[in-house]
């Protein structure tokens, strides 16, 4: 039994805590947050402990892996004390922020041995790694276009958005990593960025975006389009298209049940689509998880690397590059 400890006990810490005790390998055995109401609900629910600082939860003798789902900028001080304490660590996207503390934190634990996972769940999706396949054994013929749209049901609050760090580095460096993953070993050389803010006036104070959209290019001249928003009426929108000389897949949104209607005012009307990301990528986040404990039993390499996390945010500053110069932009990813 591999014993857990959660550091962050917030919305998706939440649904982590959950996901580790429904594995029957793993046991959730300590919780930390600064919340303490946040981390003792998470505790009570799941029969895990509180700890009154996360040193305790994190180099505990008896803890074997830590999983990150603090605030974003919390994250690296827990990475480093994690994997000096020879922890297997997961944590949640984005690493950081700031590229130079990744860089950082990449140079300091560059000879340990610990492997660390970074939370790009959507690579973990059924329906998103079929696309992924389809580039792969070449069912599509030669790869030359990935589209991915990519809209939340509804804006967050001014709070979220003042402590996110941006809709590109928060939010668009998703998709930025399942293009990354889609293309395989093809890298993504340019960049231009669009944001605006057309409906959200919290958007507006915290000086974010609501609407993006994005046009990135690989070095074999693959083009990639994103686009995002923070609001989407009929729910999640999550949809991703891989376009070849052979022809196109296409991983679709998805329903909760597949139920059509036929009436005398529409035919096919469908029910709404998922409401946000923890119903959506329920499947996703699992099997995250279940890759991650397989990860720590059979010592090999995470499927999402910290190297992965890194490049994701590389590219995120290349398009505010692009964005604030008006121009297209080289990614340097050195
Ligand atoms: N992979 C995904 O799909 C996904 C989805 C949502 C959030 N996230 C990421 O997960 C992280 C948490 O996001 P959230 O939406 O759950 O936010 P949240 O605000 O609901 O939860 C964050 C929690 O961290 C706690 N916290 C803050 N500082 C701390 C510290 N120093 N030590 C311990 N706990 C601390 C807060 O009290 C809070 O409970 C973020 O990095 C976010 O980007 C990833």
């Amino acid at each position: 039994m591999l014993n857990f400890a959660l550091i962050g006990a917030g919305r998706i810490g939440k649904m982590h805590a959950e996901i580790i005790n429904a594995n029957p390998e793993t046991n959730l055995k300590f919780v930390y947050d600064v919340n303490k109401e946040f981390a003792s609900d998470v505790a009570n629910i799941n029969n895990a402990e509180v700890v009154k600082n996360p040193e305790d939860a994190i180099t505990s003798f008896d803890t074997n892996a830590v999983l990150i789902a603090s605030a974003t900028p919390t994250h690296i001080q827990f990475i480093k004390m994690a994997a000096n304490a020879g922890k297997a660590v997961f944590c949640e996207k984005p690493i950081d922020l700031d590229i130079d503390k990744v860089n950082k934190c990449k140079e300091e634990l560059k000879d340990i041995k610990s492997p660390i996972q970074i939370g790009f769940n959507r690579r973990f999706d059924l329906s998103h790694s079929k696309a992924q396949q389809a580039r792969v054994n070449k069912e599509i013929g030669n790869l030359e276009m990935v589209i991915i749209t990519s809209r939340d049901p509804a804006a967050p609050g001014l709070d979220y958005l003042n402590a996110a760090g941006g809709f590109f580095r928060d939010t668009t460096i998703h998709d930025f990593d399942l293009s990354r993953f889609i293309l395989g070993d093809d890298p993504i050389i340019q960049v231009s960025a669009f944001g605006e803010n057309l409906f959200d006036e919290n958007a507006k104070i915290a000086n974010d975006f609501d609407t993006a959209m994005f046009i990135l290019k690989s070095k074999s001249g693959v083009l990639i389009h994103i686009n995002n928003s923070r609001r989407a009426v009929y729910g999640y929108d999550q949809r991703v298209e891989v376009f070849g000389s052979k022809g196109m897949v296409i991983s679709n949104n998805q329903t909760p049940n597949s139920l059509e209607r036929y009436t005398s005012n529409s035919t096919s009307s469908k029910d709404l689509i998922h409401f946000f990301f923890i119903e959506r990528y329920q499947q996703a986040y699992r099997d995250q998880f279940n890759s991650f404990v397989e990860t720590i039993k059979t010592n090999s390499k995470p499927m999402v690397t910290f190297e992965d996390g890194r490049k994701a945010l590389i590219i995120a500053n290349a398009a505010y590059e692009a964005f604030e110069s008006k121009k297209t932009v080289d990614i340097n990813y050195e």
